[in-house]
Formats: C-alpha cells, sequence, structure tokens
C-alpha cells in the first residue's frame, strides 16, 4: 500500500519504494506541500515550514489579523492559486463572472481506492489494482465556488506519482479559466538544477542544464504541438547530481499541445515547479456544473542521479503508458522510401526497392508521402486522402498485395491534420481550414492547418482514413504534422470560447487518434511531425513510436538520441540507416556507425537499396541479423549513457538485460584523434560475481571477464580507425 491518510493531522504521504511525496491540509484548509524526495516515513513534515512577519507578504484574512507569521506567498503548497496573496507562479487562474481574478482553494475532502485514474479523453498512465493506487483530494473555493480536484496516481514498484486535475464551476455563474497547470511543486530547502531539450526542425532535444535561480525561468510551446523547439520533459535535480548519483527529480507532460515549465526561485530561496497547459491562448469557459480536464503530469524521484530517474521514464513509457498489441511485441525492421525516392516513385519502384528489402530480412515497407490525390511536391494534395492510381500504376490494394507478397508488411503515411489550398478538400471546405477572419494565414510548407477542434473535421478524416486503411493490406501507419499553428480561430466556435482552440484541436487529435486504433488495433502507428516536434508521453499513448527527427546524420544522432534517451525509451524513438553523403550534412560515415546508431531505436533504414553494391547489402543483412539477435536486450533492457557526445571523442551507451544476463555495449567515435587517449567506460546492471564473455559483434575472438571488473575496472573501448568508427561490444553471462 503506498497513500496513509493521518487524520488527526490530516497528513496524507505517498510512499513508493524509494520515494516519498507528503501534503497536509492544515487548520485553515490550505493544502500545503509538505515534502518530496529520498524515502522516508510519515511523519508529518509541516514542522519544517519556516514561519516568520515577512513584510509585503500578507495573511489570509481568516487568521483574524491575529498571525502574521502565516503567508501563503512563502507557504509551500498543492496547487498555488493566482489573485490572493500568493505571489508566486501560479497553477489556477480564474476570471469570476463579476471580472475579477482571485481564487482561494480550501481542502473539502479526499478518497483513496485501487488501481489508476483515468482522465475522459486525454491520455494517461494507467495500472490494474495490484499495480496503482489513486489519492484525489478535493479543494473549493466558497466565495465563486470553483471545485478542484487534485488527483496523485501512486505506483509504489515504479517510484512513479502522476498528477492531474479536474476543475468544476460549481457555483452559479459562469468563470473563465485562464490557466490551468497539472502540477505545482515546492522544494523548501535545496539549490537546484533543472535540465530541459531545446531545439529546432533537424536537431531536437539538445541537452541543457542551468542553474534554477532567483526569477522565472520556463520553457514552453504556442505552437499547437509539444514542439521540436522545448521538449515537455524535464528534470531537476541538486547541484551535484550526476549521471549515477544524487537526487533527482523527473517530470513529463503527458500531452501533446501547447504547455508550460516554469521554475522560480522565491525570497526565501524556495523552488516552484510549474507545468501545465501553456496559458498565453488558453481561455475556457465553464458554464456552472460544467468539468475542465486537466492533462496529466509523470513524476519520478531517483537518488541514482539521471541516469536512475530515465531508467524509471522508460519503464513507465513502456509498460503503463504505450498501449495495443504492438505495446510489447516486436516492431518490425522497416525501410522507409522517403529519403530514397522523396516524391519521385511509381508502383514498381516501390516494388523494386521491396523486393531488395525482403532478401535483406527487412519486414515491413512504408510507402511515404506522394501516394494520394495531386502530390508530387509539398505544395498541393494535402487533406485528399485517395490513392493516385495513376501514380502508383495500379489500386492502393494492389500495390499492399505485391509487397506483402514478397513476405513484407506494408504501410503508408498520412498527415491528417494540414490542408493545401490546392487540394479538393480545400475547394470543398475553406471553412475547415484554420485562419483567422479577414486576415492572411500564415504558411508553412505552402500548407494550412485543418481545424481538428470541429466534430465534422474529426470525423471526416476518421471516415477516410479507415476507408483507405480497410481498403489495403496496410499494418503501419506514419502519422506526420509538418507545421505549427498559428492564427488560431475555429468557425465552430463563438468569439468568447476561441480561447478553447488549441486544446480542443489537440482533444480532436486524441479522439481520431483513439477511434482509429481502437478499430485497427493490428496497425502500428508511428508518430512524426517533422521528425520529432510532437515527441512526447500524450502521443506515445496511441503511438508506440515516433519518428525521433529528419536529421538522419548518424553522428548527429547521437546527441537527439543522447537527448531523446533522458524521458523516453529506445523502443520510442524512430531510427533509420540511410544513405551516404548524408542528405541533411552531406557528412559521409561508416555503414557499420549508421547501423550501430539506428540500433538504438526502433530501427529501419531510409535509402534506395537498389543503388547499393552486393557489399553493402551485404552488411545490411549482417546487420539486421545482430539487430534481431539482440531485439531483448536493446529494446528492454535497462538503458545507461555511459559516454557522453557532448564532451570527449566517443559516446558509449550500454543497455544490460533487466536480469544481467547480458548487455549490449555501443561505442561510436564522434571525434577522431592523432595519439588518442584511451577511451575506458565503467559499465553498469551487470552481476558483480559472474563472469561474462566480452565479444566485438562481428569479430571473432572474445575475452572473459567478471561483472565487478568490468563495472568497477572498467571496460577499454577499442580505439578508432578512421572517421566516425563504432564498435558494438555483446557481453554474455556465463
Ligand atoms: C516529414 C517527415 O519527418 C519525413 O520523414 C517525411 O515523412 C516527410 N515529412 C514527408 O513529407
Amino acid at each position: 500500500m503506498g497513500i496513509f491518510y493521518e487524520e488527526s493531522g490530516r497528513v496524507f504521504t505517498l510512499q513508493t519504494r524509494h520515494s516519498t511525496y507528503q501534503m497536509k491540509a492544515d487548520g485553515q484548509g490550505v493544502l500545503l506541500h509538505t515534502y518530496y524526495g529520498e524515502k522516508t516515513d510519515n511523519t508529518d513534515l509541516s514542522c519544517l515550514i519556516a514561519r516568520g512577519d515577512r513584510g509585503f507578504s500578507g495573511n489570509p484574512y481568516s487568521m483574524g489579523g491575529t498571525d502574521r507569521t502565516y503567508s501563503l506567498d512563502t507557504f509551500p503548497q498543492e496547487y498555488s492559486c493566482f489573485g490572493t496573496g500568493d505571489y508566486r507562479i501560479s497553477a489556477l487562474k480564474v476570471e469570476n463572472a463579476d471580472g475579477s481574478r482571485a481564487v482561494s482553494l480550501r481542502y473539502a475532502g479526499h478518497a483513496i481506492s485501487k488501481g489508476k485514474y483515468a482522465l475522459p479523453g486525454l491520455p494517461a498512465a494507467y495500472g490494474t489494482e495490484e499495480e496503482a493506487e489513486t489519492l484525489s483530494v478535493d479543494l473549493k473555493d466558497e466565495e465563486s465556488g470553483v471545485a478542484v480536484r487534485l488527483y496523485y496516481g501512486v505506483f509504489e514498484d515504479l517510484d512513479v506519482i502522476t498528477r492531474a486535475a479536474e476543475i468544476t464551476n460549481g457555483g452559479e455563474e459562469g468563470v473563465t479559466l485562464l490557466k490551468a497547470a497539472s502540477l505545482c511543486l515546492d522544494w523548501q530547502t535545496g539549490e537546484y538544477d533543472w535540465i530541459t531539450f531545446h531545439g529546432r526542425h533537424a536537431m531536437e532535444r539538445n541537452f541543457q542544464r542551468t542553474g534554477i535561480v532567483h526569477g522565472l525561468q520556463s520553457i514552453g510551446s504556442v505552437r499547437g504541438a509539444s514542439s521540436h523547439h522545448y521538449n515537455p520533459f524535464v528534470m531537476v535535480c541538486g547541484k551535484n547530481t550526476g549521471e549515477e548519483h544524487g537526487d533527482c527529480y523527473g517530470f513529463s507532460f503527458v500531452y501533446s499541445g501547447e504547455f508550460l515549465m516554469e521554475a522560480e526561485k522565491d525570497q526565501m530561496d524556495q523552488t516552484r515547479l510549474i507545468c501545465g497547459i501553456h496559458p498565453d491562448d488558453f481561455a475556457w469557459k465553464l458554464e456552472p456544473g460544467e468539468t475542465f480536464t486537466v492533462p496529466e503530469v509523470l513524476m519520478a524521484y531517483s537518488g541514482e542521479g539521471q541516469g536512475g530517474v530515465s531508467r524509471i521514464f522508460h519503464r513507465l513509457i513502456r509498460d503503463h503508458i504505450c498501449r495495443g498489441q504492438w505495446k510489447h511485441s516486436r516492431r518490425p525492421v522497416l525501410i522507409n522510401n522517403w529519403e530514397g525516392t522523396y516524391f519521385d516513385f511509381t508502383g514498381d519502384k516501390l516494388v523494386d526497392i521491396a523486393k531488395d528489402a525482403a532478401k535483406l530480412g527487412i519486414e515491413l515497407f512504408v510507402m511515404d508521402d506522394g501516394w494520394f490525390g495531386k502530390r508530387d511536391s509539398d505544395n498541393s494534395g494535402l487533406g485528399d486522402w485517395y490513392p493516385n492510381e495513376k501514380k502508383l500504376g495500379c489500386t492502393l490494394k494492389e500495390l499492399g498485395e505485391r509487397i506483402t507478397a514478397l513476405g513484407l508488411r506494408f504501410g503508408i503515411w498520412f498527415e491528417p491534420e494540414c490542408i493545401s489550398i490546392d487540394s479538393d478538400l480545400y475547394r470543398a471546405h475553406p471553412e475547415w481550414a484554420v485562419a483567422v477572419p479577414g486576415r492572411n494565414p500564415v504558411l508553412s510548407r505552402n500548407q494550412l492547418i485543418l481545424d481538428f477542434s470541429r466534430k465534422d473535421v474529426q470525423d471526416y478524416l476518421i471516415e477516410r482514413i479507415s476507408n483507405v486503411l480497410g481498403s489495403a493490406p496496410i499494418t503501419y501507419v506514419k502519422w506526420d504534422f509538418n507545421r505549427s499553428i498559428c492564427d488560431k480561430y475555429s468557425h465552430a466556435l463563438p468569439a468568447d470560447r476561441q480561447g478553447e482552440m488549441a486544446h480542443r484541436f489537440v482533444l480532436g487529435l486524441y479522439r481520431v487518434l483513439e477511434t482509429l486504433t481502437e478499430s485497427f488495433p493490428e496497425v502500428l502507428f508511428e508518430g512524426c511531425s517533422g521528425g520529432g516536434g510532437r515527441f512526447d508521453a500524450g502521443m506515445l499513448y496511441y503511438t508506440p513510436q515516433i519518428w525521433c527527427s529528419d536529421d538522419t546524420d548518424a553522428i548527429e544522432r547521437l546527441q537527439i538520441q543522447y537527448g531523446t534517451s533522458f524521458g523516453y525509451p529506445v523502443s520510442a524513438m524512430g531510427a533509420h540507416v540511410s544513405a551516404v553523403p548524408n542528405h541533411q550534412t552531406g557528412r559521409v560515415t561508416p555503414l557499420a556507425t549508421r547501423g550501430c546508431v539506428a540500433m538504438a531505436g526502433t530501427f529501419g533504414y531510409e535509402l534506395d537499396l537498389n543503388k547499393l553494391t552486393e557489399e553493402e547489402k551485404e552488411e545490411i543483412s549482417r546487420q539486421i541479423s545482430t539487430f534481431k539477435e539482440l531485439y531483448d536486450c536493446i529494446q528492454y533492457g535497462d538503458y545507461y549513457r555511459l559516454a557522453s557526445p557532448l564532451s570527449g571523442s566517443c559516446t558509449v551507451w550500454e543497455t544490460a538485460a533487466p536480469d544481467a544476463s547480458e548487455a549490449l555495449v555501443s561505442a561510436v567515435y564522434h571525434h577522431v584523434q592523432a595519439n588518442p587517449v584511451p577511451v575506458y567506460v565503467k559499465l553498469r546492471g551487470l552481476s558483480e560475481d559472474a563472469s561474462y564473455r566480452v565479444c566485438l559483434v562481428g569479430k571473432t575472438g572474445e575475452t572473459i571477464l567478471s561483472g565487478a571488473a568490468l563495472m568497477h575496472g572498467g571496460l577499454a573501448i577499442p580505439p578508432a580507425k578512421g572517421d566516425y568508427c563504432s564498435w558494438q561490444i555483446h557481453l554474455t553471462r556465463i
């Protein structure tokens, strides 16, 4: 059991295997946050809250002016409110019917139940009654009637606590939510850094660690999607925390739309973190009796540094976010024709590539952009989801059958949320495109956004995509989204509800995905947004893998996949071997290195196999056999970042089977040197007292070393032989 309630002090303590989280409804009914961190007992830690008469930090009226040491401006709280004396960043901001912006919440009750709560219409972690428990705490603003139910899901074994909220207008007049966060977390003590992941198209999730200093720091997105630019996953850690030691917290927003993650160090040197929907383009009207559900945040604590938190998130996402029959089944090794042909293909050309693919052991052929409507460039056709039989030279069914007859699965690409002005759909329904009346909308990749906040648009896409999927033997869909949203306006919403459009768009996307994944359970959906522009736990609930980046350069990928690995597992990261010189950077890397890097993801190819030499094809065939042989260790192993791509000469990572029976160490020299300094790494996740057979993949010879020697003494990585050389080192317990 992980949830404890101590009635006399109204203290809630949430216990996981290695962490404790605590809150308390105090005498004023304020829900104070009293602790989150390394496991402790159920002692009421509100004793640590410092009190003092602090100028300009006011006191609640209910104190009757007698206690000037009690201030919501300094006390740690579970869900901070705007406008009533807490001047720090807030979780909740409401506009009342009289125009005032004051809300103040007090404890009104709670419930504890087995199992994990679910959120209507939104993705959320799930768990059985044996795996999870739920605490809900009710808070209420007496004056307006606004009621907030805070949800806590406790996955005791996993060291995970989830948070979400429901906000109900229990009053008699309408109110507008101006900010509704999912998480407010206060640390009373300690100095912290936070680690965030910034980027751009074709260079996502770059690691950045900075101190949380006095003032506000934030990351977020107002682009309609979670974005390439900032990922909705952050870590907060102690100043001395490293990759494998020290206090570390992770926070992942299970949401694919506009988000804001803010950190503030306050006047008392306390740290506050807020995560939720970005308030800039959010205003949600709540009529009396209506409820708004705030998306979920996943939280984890580990005393084993950033690596400890990453491994928790990898398990959590694999086992409690990803769903459906592909969750744990072997994902097929795929070939995608995008970088092989771009828009320039015919059905015969695709079949020719598929023939080579089948011979090499590839399992799935994916036909990317260009198979539908009038689509020979990215200037037209989006929205017309009808196969272009003239270009394919046959029906979609016939093409699918030709490919499946080769022993391959068949998959196709869609970009359902966008529309080209030059399309039949736009000509029929210009009002379905997102644009502010009277203004010309911004074009991006020469396309517009389809208004997914509208039910008729959602229903149309469900019908059209279902039709295509039902018409041919398709078992994979790549779901792309190639621009950011702006000019937000929906013809289906009244003026005073336009502030709901961005969130309704995401709810619409989730509804479409939920319907399609339910109707086509055998189809593997891969998310994509110009690469990794919507790489978040929300999408992973529907699409268990996401194309990591449009940058397929193996050396750049080291950095992208390194950053991605902090919050997301290998099984979520779409990674392919592409041709050299690389199409994005012009760099030439060895095929072995491209294979090694792509194997740190879902693994596939993205080139024209017909253009390769026999030697290259043989090497690819060997790569695929290696990947298939090591599949379980790579996809389900515990992941360790042993040497970072951000420094030194060699990036090294390891996946170790959870039972320590085998491990794969992958090393890529991103920088080749004369007279090189040797590279040593200390392995992790092995049995100290077992012996391991250590082999270089693809080479003969072996060494026998003990787990203790490998973990404490270390392993020497063979030196680089030429530019961007790589090694895969396989260890098996004897
Ligand atoms: C962006 C994706 O990331 C690419 O892989 C490819 O599918 C193109 N879109 C197609 O337009």
